[in-house]
This record gives structure tokens, sequence and C-alpha cells, in this order.
């Protein structure tokens, strides 16, 4: 990879920022100035921008407890996006998998990992998607049924099976809902159809991957090698 390329997606710059450092001789490879933008530079090579040592990882995972407020999009000119609470100098490449609606919290992968972003988030894969959420209305024993059978929420097949756990019932309640899709307002809408309104939504896990409860709305980290490997199906068994 050319090296004023490799440091952009690393997040050092523009293109242009990136290529005045290295003219300048800001940037070393292995100890000593390049001074030539297009230079190649492979996975591995000690790389320093004034001084600070820049690690290539070619992935990178991060879990975060998205806060209310904000969306899940790269860049946005009303509101601002889950990207924003990410480090300021990330790398270019990273995207939120999937979207959870503005006034949803909880559990949220941001990743450059294509690949698994697809497995994720394809119907193919039925990946169950946790959710806690309070419910304006007494959720009973039907609600489990209509949930497990499929809801007519006006797309083109019921809902696939979900399975819906009641916590608290009452005027208002409180769920656990397990569902393997990621239609647009999907909780809400099945909720919706079946007689009550969601009052607060927060998803708790995705395939293997569990929200850290230590982390406050707003903060993040990097996935652990295990959380990885679990969620690319390579958990080793014990
Ligand atoms: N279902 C919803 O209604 N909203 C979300 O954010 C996620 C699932």
């Amino acid at each position: 990879m050319r090296l004023d390329k490799f440091l952009c997606d690393m997040g050092m710059g523009t293109r242009s920022q990136v290529k005045q450092k290295i003219r300048k001789g800001q940037v070393t490879l292995e100890g000593a100035a390049v001074l030539r933008p297009e230079f190649k530079v492979e996975p591995g090579q000690q790389i320093c921008v004034d001084g600070e040592s820049i690690l290539y990882q070619e992935m990178e995972y991060y879990m975060l407890n998205k806060p209310a407020g904000c969306i899940c999009a790269r860049t946005d000119r009303q509101f601002p996006t889950v990207m924003e609470l990410l480090p300021a100098r990330k790398r270019t490449d990273l995207s939120p998998v999937g979207r959870l609606d503005k006034d949803t919290e909880g559990l949220l992968l941001i990743t450059n990992d294509g690949q698994l972003s697809h497995r994720l988030l394809s119907p193919r894969y039925h990946v169950d998607k946790t959710y806690y959420a309070r419910i304006q209305g007494c959720v009973t024993k039907d609600h489990i049924k209509a949930f497990e059978e499929g809801l007519e929420i006006g797309e083109d097949r019921p809902t696939l099976p979900a399975r819906l756990e009641i916590l608290e019932a009452g005027e208002c309640s409180q769920v656990r809902v397990t569902i393997q899709e990621g239609k647009y307002h999907q909780i809400k809408r099945m909720f919706h159809t079946a007689g009550c309104e969601v009052l607060y939504l927060k998803r708790l896990s995705m395939g293997s991957l569990v929200l850290d409860e230590s982390l406050k709305p707003g903060a993040y980290r990097l996935l652990t090698q295990e959380e990885i490997d679990a969620l690319k199906g390579r958990a080793e068994e014990t």
C-alpha cells in the first residue's frame, strides 16, 4: 500500500495533509525518513509520524454503548453520529454494523471488517439480536405467542419467530426480546402491531457479542480477541 494512503486510512489526516508531512520528513519507516508519498509500505513495518508509532492493523473492532440522541451513520449534517464518539484520530474505513434508531441505546459494533458485518446483518444467517425494552401496556402470554408466530408489520412477509420474555407485566411492562432480523424500527413496529408502544429500547447482545455493562452510554472499547473469534464463529470448544 502507498505510504500516503496508509496514513490517511489510519486517520492521520487528508491525503494532502499527509503528503505534506511526508515531504517535510516527519514520517519515518523503520527509523529512516521517507520523503516519497507513493513509497510502498508493508503490514508489520514500523511507521512513525512525528515520532509517534502507528500500528497497522488490518481490521479493527470497537464495541460502543450507543447513547440516545446520536445516529448510526458515518456522517450527518443534522445530528451527531456514533462515529464522533470514537477517538478523534481514527481510521477512515470504519462503519457501524447495522443501525439502531436515534433514541435506541446499547450495543453497537463498529468495524472495517466488511465480511463480518455482512454475516451479522444478512437475514440468511439469522443472527440473534437481544433487546431490553420498556413497554407502554400490559405484555401478556398472548404477545409471547404472537411474537413466536410472526407479526404482519407491513412487509412482504411476517416477521421471523421472535422470543419475548416478560420481566415485569403491568401498565408499563419490561421485556427482553430477541429477533433474528433487523428491519427498520422492527421492534417498535412489532409492539405497535400487537397493541403496545415501546417507551425505551436498549440492545444487549448481537450474536455472541454481549454489551459490556461497564461501558457508560457514549463509551467504547476495543473487542477482545476472544470476542472477535466468537463472532467469527471460531470460538474454540472448551
Ligand atoms: N428495533 C427498533 O424498533 N429500533 C431499533 O433501534 C432496533 C430494533
